[in-house]
């Protein structure tokens, strides 16, 4: 951390000169050491992915229409069965101590003043039965394969037990690629934050290879996702579960195949595989693949409501805020992630206004114009 960096604690009201979402981006830096702030911001490697999440979304522009009545106009949406006043859920973000002394409690409070559904990471500062008592039932809870099998089935259970609606199984993280970022920043976890629901578990020795073996195909990626985990899962879990990290239209499909109630199209905010394309610029694909009516949700990129709208207009039923939540909680806790969202539906809302749609099934490509490519 830069010796000469002022950080100031959370505050306990909105500063006056946030007049956007993506105004507490700009404040997160007087409210998180820049180590901390280097671990969360940054992307893997060159951090290609991570720049060309955000860009993608300059490639389209929004096309005005007059002449429509939106009296009516509301953000309400059904998914998986589930009235939502609103298509923006708080992404599963681990470790949120690290900004925050209430962490995911405080982003719980802000879900429930919100109306969103906040899904709870595996990696919580706090654990998931504690998170779902902050909260009324609306949440989902996300969960990283475990080493041992077991292990992963009883997070499942206990998540079910909670009250969590929904099990968002994240598939694109099997290896935790470092950021350069974070490396030169020289981060490193502070003692007191705690992955509070895998605390107790056993933790995976690292291996002895034998020669010729290697630490990603024959240690890391022993617990990445296989279609018998996957279905084991599913087929174990009482509530819908639904796959996030898909890039593809491949693996849509196979995962829709395996039983998967939902995709979230999503490269993990450009923090795991490098040089993979932006989240944005495979959706529509993967919107045509799995067909109009399968629940299709989209993060990676999202700074505003614009976005939020642009994301909609290209597939995505609902998206999910990562580092944006985040950096929310560090200015002023559960009242700025709160704030956070509350300004994200306001320019939805607005961007929904100008286009004539008063619902949003009313959001299409029709509503986007391509801008042309620079020859
Ligand atoms: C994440 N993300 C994440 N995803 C997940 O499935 N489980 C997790 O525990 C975490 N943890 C996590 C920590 C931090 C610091 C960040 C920034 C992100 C990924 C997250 O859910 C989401 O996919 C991205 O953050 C979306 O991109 P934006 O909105 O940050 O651009």
């Amino acid at each position: 951390m830069q010796k000469n960096q002022k950080i100031y604690p959370p505050l306990n009201h909105i500063p006056a000169d946030i007049l956007c979402a993506q105004d507490y981006e700009r404040l997160a830096s007087s409210f998180i050491p820049l180590d901390r702030l280097a671990y969360i911001s940054g992307g893997s490697g060159d951090e290609t992915t991570l720049v060309e999440n955000c860009r993608s979304f300059s490639e389209f522009s929004i096309i005005p229409r007059s002449l429509k009545d939106v009296s009516k106009g509301h953000t309400g949406l059904n998914i998986m069965g589930k009235d939502f006043v609103h298509p923006v859920l708080l992404a599963p973000v681990a470790h949120q101590a690290l900004v925050h002394p209430e962490a995911e409690r405080a982003t719980a409070y802000a879900a429930e003043a919100t109306d969103s559904c906040m899904i709870a990471s595996t990696l919580s500062s706090f654990t998931l039965e504690d998170i779902a008592g902050n909260s009324s039932h609306r949440n989902w809870f996300q969960i990283y394969f475990q080493p041992n099998d077991e292990d992963t089935l009883s997070l499942m259970k206990r998540a079910i037990n909670a009250g969590y609606h929904c099990i968002v199984l994240t598939v694109d993280a099997s290896i935790q690629v470092p950021s350069v970022r974070a490396l030169q920043a020289k981060f490193s976890f502070p003692e007191h934050v705690k992955a509070a629901n895998i605390i107790h578990q056993t933790v995976q020795e690292k291996p002895n290879l034998q020669s010729g073996q290697s630490h990603i195909f024959q240690h890391y990626m022993q617990t990445a996702a296989t279609r018998e985990r996957v279905k084991k899962l599913i087929e174990a879990s009482d509530i819908p579960v639904v796959v996030k990290g898909v890039m593809s239209e491949d693996d849509a499909m196979e995962y829709c195949a395996l039983g998967a109630a939902g995709i979230i199209v999503s490269n993990h905010g450009g923090r795991t595989l490098d040089g993979v394309p932006s989240s944005l610029s495979v959706l529509s694909k993967i919107r045509r693949a799995v067909g109009t009516d399968y629940p299709l949700l989209f993060d990676s990129g999202i700074r505003s409501g614009r976005d939020v709208f642009k994301a909609i207009a290209l597939g995505a039923d609902a998206v999910l805020i990562g580092r944006l939540q985040i950096y929310a909680l560090s200015v002023a806790g559960a009242l700025g992630v709160a704030h956070m969202v509350k300004l994200l539906r306001e320019e939805l809302e607005l961007c929904m206004a100008m286009t004539g749609c008063s619902s949003i099934d009313e959001i299409k490509k029709t509503k986007l114009h391509k801008k042309m490519e620079k020859l």
